[in-house]
C-alpha cells in the first residue's frame, strides 16, 4: 500500500512549561490525553462541556478491547486510520497500543494543530496528522487500511452514504462506527424494523458555542442525518461488510448516551470471522 509516511523523525523534546503554554495556547480540547510530567489536555477551567473530560476515557472503557480482539489480538504491524480524527486522541491511543503507522485526517486545521501539538509533546514518530476532507479518501493515493476508525461523524455528514463508500474503500479489514443514533421515546423499537434517518439543520459555529471543540468546522447552516441501528447495518452491508456487530455497553461508569441507546459503536469486517478461518 502506498503510506504517506512523515519525513524522518525529529522530536524536540518540550520542557513542562512549554507543554504548559501550549496546552492553554489551544484548549479547550475534546481528548483528554494524557502527555508527558503527568500533564493533561484537559484543563478543567478552560474546558465547555463535560464531554471533554469523558469522551477519549469511556470510548476505550467500552469498545477497545473488541477493536483488538477484532484486529487479532493488537495492533502490532498494523496500519490506523482515524478519520475525523480533532485533536488526535484515538490515533495517539493507535499509536500506543503498538500500531505500525497511524493516519489522522480532520477537515478543521485548529483540531490537526491541537493533534501535532499532542503528537510531538507525546514524542510519537509513527502519526501523521493532515487537515483533509474524508470525501477525498481515495485507495490509489491512500492505500488500505488494516483499521479505520469512524468515530463520532457518520451522523454530522451531509452525505453519510457517499461518505461511507469512500471509507469503505480504503478499508483493508476492519471498520469502526461510533455514532448517535436517532431515537423516538416509546416507538423506537417499532421504528427499528425499517432502516431510517432522521434529517436536522443544525446552525452555523459561534466562538461562544459550548462544543467548540467539536465544532468549529462549521462556518454555516449545516444539513445532518442521524441513523437508526438498522440503518447503520443496512449501510454497511451496502458498502461491503460481511461481518457487523453491535457492542453491547457492559463497562462501568460510560457516557449515559451509551446506555440509553443514543449512541452505539459498530464493528464491522470485510470478511465474516465466522468464514475467514476455513
Ligand atoms: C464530533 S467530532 C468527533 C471527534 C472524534 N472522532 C471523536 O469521536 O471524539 C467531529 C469531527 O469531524 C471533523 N469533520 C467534520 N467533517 C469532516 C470531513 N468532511 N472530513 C474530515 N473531518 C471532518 C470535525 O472537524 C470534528 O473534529
Amino acid at each position: 500500500m502506498v503510506r504517506l509516511r512523515t519525513p524522518a523523525p525529529h522530536h524536540v523534546a518540550q520542557s513542562k512549561a512549554e507543554i504548559e503554554a501550549a496546552v492553554r495556547r489551544l484548549a479547550p480540547f475534546h481528548h483528554a490525553i494524557d502527555l508527558p510530567f503527568g500533564l493533561s489536555t484537559f484543563v478543567p477551567e478552560l474546558s465547555r462541556q463535560t464531554r471533554e473530560r469523558t469522551r477519549l476515557q469511556t470510548f476505550l472503557d467500552h469498545a477497545w478491547k473488541d477493536i483488538l480482539t477484532a484486529c487479532g489480538g493488537s495492533l502490532k504491524g498494523k496500519s490506523v486510520l482515524d478519520i475525523a480524527c480533532n485533536c488526535g486522541g484515538f490515533s495517539v491511543q493507535a499509536a500506543r497500543s503498538g500500531a505500525e503507522y497511524v493516519y489522522g485526517i480532520d477537515i478543521d486545521p485548529h483540531y490537526i494543530e491541537q493533534a501535532n501539538f499532542v503528537k510531538d509533546a507525546a514524542g510519537l514518530q509513527n502519526v501523521k496528522f493532515q487537515q483533509f476532507d474524508l470525501l477525498n479518501l481515495d485507495p490509489s493515493i491512500h492505500g488500505k487500511f488494516d483499521l479505520v476508525l469512524c468515530l463520532g461523524i457518520l451522523y454530522h455528514l451531509e452525505n453519510p452514504v457517499l461518505s461511507m463508500k469512500r471509507i469503505a474503500a480504503v478499508t483493508g479489514d476492519v471498520l469502526v462506527v461510533d455514532t448517535t443514533l436517532m431515537k423516538v421515546p416509546l416507538i423506537n423499537p417499532v421504528l427499528d424494523r425499517w432502516p431510517l434517518w432522521h434529517m436536522r439543520r443544525v446552525s452555523a459555529t459561534t466562538s461562544d458555542a459550548k462544543n467548540i471543540s467539536t465544532s468549529r468546522w462549521r462556518p454555516d447552516e449545516f444539513c445532518q442525518f442521524a441513523p437508526n441501528g438498522t440503518a447503520v447495518r443496512s449501510l454497511l452491508e451496502y458498502c461491503g461488510f460481511a461481518e457487523i456487530v453491535r457492542l453491547k455497553p457492559t463497562a462501568k461508569g460510560l457516557e449515559s448516551r451509551y446506555y440509553s441507546g443514543r449512541r452505539a459503536t459498530f464493528l464491522a469486517r470485510r470478511q465474516s470471522s465466522l468464514t475467514s478461518n476455513h
